[in-house]
């Protein structure tokens, strides 16, 4: 029999996501695994669990789908003692967010279980493909703005009308990485005017290119923030003072704010105050996409939509979550392409080579063995 692959049924509330899609079933079995999939695992996915058996999948209850597996398959990596009758040395592939949940990764280590973290993959350019950051993201990015709209009480294009004329919405974006650049293309399309800001400045260019206006610090040390492997880093206290001052004039005059600015590792930047959120109009909505990782905005809180100031503040945790089928359907398909890119025909299973096996293995043979957690 093949190497075992089991799909579980998220355990996080309000996780709507499925870690394998019919498609990718079918494309692991060809690869020579045996499938099982936890009843009810697609559902809030919009895929029946006949969808799977279709697909060649075995449906069972929890505890049939993880004895004798070898590699199970998540979204967010439950708390072990949910796993188990898994066997020691068995993978667990999935994220982990591993620097918040230091404690659920010492667990995975206690049950001897090997915990690969997807939302560790380095980003080079073969694992582009296998990218669950990059793939969650965009969808959240895009996401993010339709809720905006959806939560303002104006339209986001200009519209000429018999009763006159409706100016477009402002838009800004906070964070130009790949939910940032999303949430501007989504924003430019529904015919919003759009700005954007972010510390690298190597988004400079990428935002012109998409037809939204740059807002950016100059002529201050720091201004690069580029840190390691493409991510920002820390900026200057004199950078983070211009930074300031230039927002809080820029956003006074915005509609609609959208931050996503995420430093891995560390707490999210707080980029707006709630100081500034009182000199928007009434009426104004901003979108915390960093919400869980602490916020960039004072005041908002996660899982909730609250006023402050008149200003509606979004803090809705899992964003891509609710694009349930396209995200499961993306984050599935960077998991089947990181399981094929490095199957063994002969082992019949995956053998991970250093550069990618070492970035995303957290625990193995009981211990913690990845060097970002031990410094
Ligand atoms: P992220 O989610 O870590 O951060 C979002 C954005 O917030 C980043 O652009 C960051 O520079 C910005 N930011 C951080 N601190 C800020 C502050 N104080 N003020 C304003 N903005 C701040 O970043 P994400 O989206 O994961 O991507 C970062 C870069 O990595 C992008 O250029 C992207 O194209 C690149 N990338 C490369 C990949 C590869 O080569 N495999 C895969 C995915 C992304």
């Amino acid at each position: 029999m093949g190497l075992r692959i089991a799909v579980l049924h998220e355990t996080v509330a309000g996780e709507t996501r499925v870690a394998a899609t019919p498609e990718t079933v079918k494309k692991l079995i060809a690869l020579g695994a045996t499938l099982a999939v936890e009843q009810g695992a697609g559902i809030a996915a919009g895929i029946a669990d006949g969808d799977y058996e279709q697909a060649g999948a075995m449906l069972a209850d929890r505890a049939a789908v993880l004895a004798g597996a070898d590699i199970v398959l998540v979204v967010q990596a439950p708390d072990p003692a949910t796993l188990g009758g898994l066997a020691p040395g068995a993978w667990v592939v999935g994220a982990f967010d591993p620097f918040r949940r230091t404690e659920t990764v010492a667990a995975y280590a206690a049950a001897g279980l090997e915990a690969l973290a997807m939302d560790w993959m380095p980003r080079i350019t073969r694992a582009q493909s296998m990218d669950i950051l990059s793939s969650q993201s965009n969808l959240a990015g895009y996401k993010a703005v339709l809720e905006a709209a959806s939560a303002y009480g104006r339209a986001f294009p200009m519209m000429m009308t018999a009763a006159g004329t409706i100016p477009a919405a402002r838009v800004f974006v906070m964070g130009v990485g790949v939910a940032g650049l999303q949430a501007i293309a989504t924003a430019r399309r529904l015919g919003a005017q759009v700005s954007a800001t972010d510390v690298r400045s190597a988004t400079r260019e990428q935002i012109q290119s998409l037809g939204a206006k740059p807002i950016f610090v100059e002529g201050v040390a720091g201004i690069e923030g580029e840190g390691t492997g493409g991510y920002a880093g820390e900026t200057s206290e004199d950078y983070r003072r211009a930074q300031a001052e230039l927002v809080a004039g820029h956003i006074a005059r915005q509609d609609i704010v959208i931050t996503t600015a995420l430093i891995p590792g560390r707490p999210a930047p707080r980029l707006v105050t709630d100081a500034q959120v009182a000199t928007m109009r009434p009426g104004s909505v901003i979108i915390d996409l960093a919400v869980e990782a602490g916020g960039n905005v004072e005041g908002a809180v996660p899982g909730e939509v609250v006023q402050r100031h008149g200003v509606t503040i979004v803090g809705h945790r899992n964003m891509a979550g609710r694009l349930a089928a396209d995200a499961s359907a993306l984050f599935a398909r960077n998991l089947h392409n990181f399981l094929a890119a490095f199957w063994d025909k002969d082992a019949g299973r995956p053998v991970l080579d250093a550069e990618i096996g070492d970035a995303i293995r957290l625990t193995r043979g009981g211990q913690v063995v990845n060097p970002r957690l031990s410094q």
